[in-house]
C-alpha cells in the first residue's frame, strides 16, 4: 500500500514528546519503550500523532501479516461489533464455528482451542501435555536452548532463556532444555518421564534461527517412537509468515499439538491450540478455559485475515512471493556491507540480519531513518515485514538500510 504523502495533518496541538512524557508518568516501565507515539496505521506505514511516516518491519511484531488495518479486517470488526462482542464459552457462536472450522480444514488438527494470546495457548499446551503424561507416570517437558514461550509461570518455565526465568523465585519443576537443532542433545535429555518436546520451527526471539529439517524429522521419529508429543509452538511462524499457512506444512513434520497466536487475530487479542481428536481428549470439561478466548470479534477479525490470505493469493502456497526479491536485495546489501551483515537468516517474511554485534545501535539508526526494526539480540537484527509488501516499500527500506550501514564506519573489535 503506498505511504500517504505528507501523513496526517490532525492532533498536532499537542506535541509528540509530551505525549511521551505523559505515558512515561503513567505506565508500568517493565517494557522499554521508544518515544514514539503513533496514531494510525496503514499497510507496511505507520503514522506518529504529529504525522511523520514509519515503514513498519516489525509488524507489530509479528502481527500484522497484511499490514496495518486491511481493509477486509477493518470491515470484519466493524460489523461484528455492531452485532455481538462477547457471549463467554458457555454458549457456542458463529465468528468461532467458522474460523475453527477453517483451521481444521487447512490443517492436520480436528479441534481447536482458543485464548487471548501466545503465553495463554502455551500454558493449554502444558497442561494437556501434562494430562497426557499422567496415564504414564510422565509430566516432564522438554523445551529447546534460545526459544521463547511466553511471560505466564509455566510458559516462562518451558522458555529456554535463563534472563526469561531470573529474579522471581522457584520456577515450577520438570522443564529442562536441551540445544536447538542438536538431535544428540535432544537424546541425552530425554528420560522416561518425558511427556513432550516444544519446538518453534524458527526461533524467533531466540535469534531468527530456523530449525534444521532433519533435526525436526528425526524428532517426529523419536517422538512417536516413545510416544511423547511434539509440540511446535507457531506462535510466530505461522498464518503465512514462513510461506505456508503454518511453517510445518514445508517441512513435512506433522506436530501433534500446534499453537498459533500473533498474526491469527489480525491485531486483535487471539491465540489458538489445535490438536487431533484423540489428544483433545485430554482437555475434558472443566479442564481448561478462559472467559474471553475466542470471542467474537478476535475471531471475526481472525476469520477474516486468513480469508483474505487466501482470497489474494498469498496461501495456500505463495506467501512468499515478495520475500524472494526482498531475500535477493538483502543478499546484495550484505555484499555491500561484508563488515556489517555476516548473513541472512529465517524463512519467508521472518528475517535475520546476523551481525557481528551492536544490533541495538543499528536499530537506533533504522529508527533515524523512520524505519522500524528489531535487535533480537546483539547479534541479530529482526524484520517481519508483510506479506504484500510493494516493490516501493522495498527500495525504500533497502535505500534506508544502505544509508544506515554506510554511515556507522567499522564496527567495534573489527580492524580497530
Ligand atoms: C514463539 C513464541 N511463543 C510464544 C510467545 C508469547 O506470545 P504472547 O506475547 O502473545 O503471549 C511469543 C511472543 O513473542 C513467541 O514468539
Amino acid at each position: 500500500m503506498r505511504r500517504e504523502e505528507g501523513g496526517e495533518q490532525q492532533t498536532r496541538s499537542v506535541p509528540m514528546e509530551e505525549w511521551v512524557l505523559r505515558g512515561s508518568r503513567v505506565l508500568m516501565g517493565n517494557v522499554s519503550r521508544e518515544e514514539l507515539v503513533f496514531r494510525k496505521g496503514r499497510g507496511s506505514w505507520l503514522y506518529t500523532v504529529e504525522g511523520n511516516a514509519y515503514l513498519d518491519f516489525l509488524g507489530g511484531v509479528a502481527i500484522h501479516v497484511l499490514g496495518h488495518c486491511h481493509p477486509k479486517v477493518t470491515v470484519a470488526v466493524q460489523k461484528q461489533a455492531q452485532r455481538l462482542l462477547h457471549t463467554s464459552n458457555l454458549y457456542y457462536h458463529q465468528p468461532q464455528i467458522l474460523l475453527a472450522e477453517f483451521l481444521v480444514r487447512e490443517t492436520f488438527a480436528d479441534r481447536v482451542f482458543f485464548a487471548n494470546s501466545g503465553t495463554e495457548v502455551v500454558e493449554a499446551a502444558i497442561k494437556l501435555a501434562r494430562r497426557f503424561g499422567a496415564a504414564t507416570g510422565r509430566y516432564d517437558l522438554l523445551g529447546l536452548e534460545g526459544s521463547f514461550h511466553g511471560r505466564t509461570l509455566g510458559a516462562l518455565s518451558l522458555t529456554g532463556q535463563k534472563k526469561i526465568r531470573e529474579g522471581i523465585g522457584p520456577i515450577p519443576s520438570g522443564f529442562s532444555w536441551a540445544p536447538y537443532n542438536d538431535f544428540e542433545g535432544v537424546l541425552s535429555k530425554i528420560t522416561e518421564r518425558t511427556a513432550a518436546i516444544f519446538v518453534e520451527p524458527v526461533l524467533g526471539e531466540g535469534g531468527v534461527i530456523p530449525a534444521d529439517p532433519v533435526f525436526l524429522k528425526k524428532l517426529r521419529t523419536l517422538t512417536r517412537d516413545r510416544q511423547i508429543l511434539l509440540v511446535f509452538d507457531e506462535i510466530q511462524t505461522g498464518i503465512g509468515r514462513t510461506g505456508s499457512l503454518f511453517a510445518y506444512q514445508d517441512l513435512d513434520v506433522v506436530p501433534d499439538v500446534l499453537l498459533s497466536a500473533k498474526a491469527l487475530g489480525g491485531g486483535l487479542p487471539l491465540g489458538a491450540l489445535l490438536t487431533t481428536e484423540e489428544l483433545s481428549a485430554f482437555l475434558p470439561p472443566g479442564s481448561h478455559g478462559s472467559t474471553f478466548g475466542g470471542n467474537p470479534l478476535s475471531c471475526a477479525a481472525g476469520l477474516a485475515v486468513l480469508e483474505a490470505l487466501y482470497e489474494e493469493g498469498y496461501l495456500p502456497s505463495g506467501g512468499a512471493r515478495m520475500s524472494s526479491v526482498l531475500w535477493e536485495e538483502l543478499a546484495n546489501l550484505a555484499r555491500r556491507y561484508p563488515e556489517w551483515i555476516l548473513s541472512v537468516r529465517g524463512r519467508g517474511m521472518m528475517i535475520g540480519l546476523v551481525l557481528p554485534g551492536q544490533a541495538p545501535e543499528v536499530k537506533a539508526r533504522f529508527l533515524e531513518e523512520k524505519v522500524l526494526v528489531n535487535a533480537a539480540s546483539s547479534e541479530v537484527i529482526r524484520i517481519l515485514p508483510p506479506v504484500n509488501l510493494s516493490i516501493e516499500e522495498i527500495e525504500f527500506f533497502i535505500e534506508r538500510a544502505d544509508r544506515v550501514f554506510a554511515s556507522l564506519g567499522r564496527p567495534k573489535g573489527v580492524g580497530n
